[in-house]
């Protein structure tokens, strides 16, 4: 197995029977010798440094209905939840008194939310926070909504892949969503001038280490400047609720996987990690992850953005997320850094 990590850290890249061989038989000692050569590569492109960006959950109203998510709209027991633009501009201040300067809108695709509150939405928040990066995580839209929320302002956008392959997307997603879709908005966003971050869940049902090996060819060939990955955890009121989580090893190794293959991207150590472990984030940084993205919404709605169950911070205030992650970086021997952290190179 070491040759086939050697040769991921000179070429950056694997043949997909090799990411298979990796992905399905590596053992404890190799995992080891990954992350080692992950922080490697890491440190080489970011020093030491952990980016953060502050999500802030405005909406969890969705007209789709993934088999996998807590927010689907046949989950009759999700309590709805819009922020108003008065509390959305609350979080982004409270933010950046604490040190964001990326801020995340994330919600379901709710329609509610036309391109025009939108496109006023961000128009507002960059010209109060010129400084500030502001991305965008709200699913799949038109070219030409992408192009007005791009010329208004917005910076960056985060839609996973969830999946490179076309049956098991199909297994993970009612017939009316289309991988085809998925990836050509991928591909729009990366043509409109957005750095864009892909992504997908570690052990989601029926994921295979084919499905995996052809998430990283994807990845490669569509260079994404950021690739949110985290576990499979399943939610009590989806159709995916006997469904097992996926693993904290796994994950990690996907994570280190990824470092190798994507020198300079931006990996976060996402919440779902911190989630199926109390040391999770703390791990994916070690495993080659460089970003944590905690939560700035209000405690009111924090209960109520539950894609998974056991979500963490739910309880908590930003500040206290905030400080939170600065002790537990610093415990790994690493720092938060206040900057918009952009990618290094592409
Ligand atoms: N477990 C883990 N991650 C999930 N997501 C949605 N539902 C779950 C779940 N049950 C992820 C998806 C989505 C992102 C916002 O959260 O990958 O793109
Ligand atoms: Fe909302 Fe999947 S249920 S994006």
């Amino acid at each position: 197995m070491k040759n086939l990590i050697d040769k991921l850290y000179e070429t950056s890249v694997l043949t997909k029977e090799e990411y298979v061989t990796l992905i399905s038989s590596h053992t404890d000692k190799d995992s080891e010798y990954l992350f080692s050569l992950a922080r490697e590569v890491r440190q080489k492109y970011y020093g030491k440094d952990v980016y953060i960006r502050g999500l802030i959950e405005f909406t969890n109203y969705c007209k789709n209905d993934c088999l996998y998510c807590g927010i689907r709209r046949s989950n009759k027991n999700a309590e709805r939840y819009r922020l108003t633009k008065e509390q959305i501009m609350d979080c982004c201040q409270q933010g950046y008194e604490l040190g964001f300067r990326t801020f995340v809108l994330q919600g379901g695709e709710d329609p509610y939310f036309t391109d025009d509150i939108i496109v006023d939405l961000i128009k507002s928040i960059k010209s109060e926070y010129s400084d500030c990066a502001l991305t965008l995580s709200i699913g799949e839209h038109e070219h030409k909504s992408y192009k007005a929320y791009f010329d208004a302002g917005a910076d960056r956008y985060l839609l996973r892949h969830e999946t490179a392959d076309n049956e098991h997307y199909g297994k993970l997603h009612p017939h009316n969503l289309s991988p085809v879709n998925r990836k050509k908005c991928l591909y729009d966003l990366k043509e409109i001038g957005y750095q864009v971050g892909c992504g997908f869940m570690v052990g989601s049902p029926y994921q295979t280490a084919e499905n995996l090996a052809d998430d990283m060819l994807f990845i490669k060939e569509l260079q994404p400047h950021m690739v949110g990955i985290g576990p499979f955890i399943s939610h009590h009121d989806t159709p995916f609720r006997d469904k097992p989580n996926g693993t904290l090893e796994q994950t990690l190794f996907m994570i280190g996987l990824l470092r190798l293959t994507l020198p300079y991207a931006l990996l976060p150590s996402t919440t779902a990690l911190g989630t199926i472990h109390p040391l999770g984030r703390e791990k994916g940084i070690l495993a080659g992850a460089n970003v944590v993205m905690p939560n700035l919404s209000p405690r009111s709605v924090r209960k109520k953005y539950l894609l998974y169950d056991n979500k963490i911070c739910t309880g908590d205030e930003a500040a206290e997320c905030r400080f939170c992650l600065n002790k537990r970086m610093e415990s790994i021997g690493y720092n938060i850094a206040v900057t918009r952290g952009d990618v290094k190179q592409i």
